[in-house]
């Protein structure tokens, strides 16, 4: 006696052992599979047939279906297989496994972080300690309490960002000095790296976001002898030692004697090129002696204290040292320019 529905599963088993032989692609083994298992696929259409398979029937045809499972699941194990070179990975049909691997490109430090790192593992084995303020400041610690004048040209609202509160984008790292000299007694010997702000029109220069490290040493009989010390020091440490310094008198408004320092060309070691536009002097920075107004402001006393300040850019360092022409690759995240450091 004829079984209608082992004749359907015997033809079915044909009919897809064929659909799978051929050069197939992913979808095609999905529309396999949905037309075997999905919900209007055949098993569930057998399923309902069972129920008018005269009952001696329906044990043979409860094996035939079972069986028949199985085998459509070992097709479409194999077809899969076949495609994805026995990869497991639901994913790894869509690889082109003929292609070269992409490579795990780990991140690393931007050349200002390595800059920033260096100058203060030079200063730390020098003795000081790394201090920090923020970057939102107030116009006291930023200007007043460092004897700003009222009408001294940083002040400006064309070069500083006011928030129009009594707060800015801090201009310079020097408030730290304030709020280090605030919180503590002296003696004080400290770096504080981080981010200043002014509204310069960028540059190759220029940016209106860029860096400076801050350097404070108060103490009993401090000399500009000690600050020219500690600055051939970092010269040296920084850019060997051939380097020389030199200071130049200047102003500030928080330091008297003000001085701004050079070093000697570490490009041409001060023969004269381009980079030093043929002085053979590179200008670092800003430095001095901390002014007895800023001392009293703090409530040091300055007959008692004394001590010297300093402060540089973090990005012109980073461009000496890496021959960098435009301070705009720093800021660029061109992963080709960073790659480099
Ligand atoms: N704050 C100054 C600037 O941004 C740099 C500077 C000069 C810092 C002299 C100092 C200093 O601590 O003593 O131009």
């Amino acid at each position: 006696m004829s079984n209608p529905i082992i004749e359907k599963i015997d033809k079915a088993i044909i009919d897809v052992e064929q659909r799978l032989a051929a050069d197939i692609k992913e979808a095609d083994i999905e529309q396999v599979r949905i037309d075997i298992f999905g919900r209007n696929g055949m098993f569930p259409a057998l399923s309902k047939e069972m129920k008018d398979v005269p009952p001696e029937q329906r044990r043979e045809t409860g094996q035939a279906f079972n069986v028949a499972k199985q085998k459509f699941h070992a097709l479409l194990d194999a077809a899969q297989e076949r495609l994805c070179g026995g990869s497991t990975d639901e994913n790894a049909c869509d690889i082109d496994l003929t292609l070269p691997g992409c490579k795990w490109k780990a991140g690393r430090k931007h050349p200002v972080t390595i800059m920033i790192d260096d100058c203060v593992a030079v200063f730390r084995r020098m003795g000081f300690i790394v201090a920090a303020g923020p970057d939102m400041e107030t116009v006291y610690n930023n200007f007043d309490a460092l004897n700003t004048p009222r009408d001294h040209p940083s002040r400006d609202a064309a070069d500083t960002f006011y928030f129009g509160d009594g707060r800015l984008l801090r201009s310079q790292t020097s408030p730290v000095q304030i709020r280090v000299m605030k919180s503590q007694e002296p003696p004080v010997r400290i770096v504080a790296p981080g981010r200043c702000y002014r509204r310069d029109t960028p540059d190759a220069t220029h940016s209106m976001n860029f860096h400076q490290i801050e350097g404070l040493y108060i103490d009993k009989d401090v000399s500009m002898a000690d600050l020219k010390s500690i600055l051939l020091s970092f010269a040296h440490e920084m850019f060997g030692p051939k380097v020389k310094i030199r200071l130049r008198p200047h102003f500030f408004p928080f330091t008297e004697p003000s001085v701004e320092y050079d070093f000697s060309c570490i490009i041409c070691e001060g023969k004269g090129c381009s980079v030093c536009k043929n002085s053979g002097w590179l200008e670092i920075a800003g430095a001095g002696m901390v002014d007895s107004n800023v001392l009293e402001t703090v409530g040091y006393d300055p007959e008692i204290w004394s001590g010297f300040a300093f402060g540089m850019g973090i990005e012109r360092l980073a461009m000496l040292r890496h021959r960098i022409s435009d301070i705009r690759w720093l800021y660029e995240n061109d992963t080709r320019f960073l790659e480099q450091f």
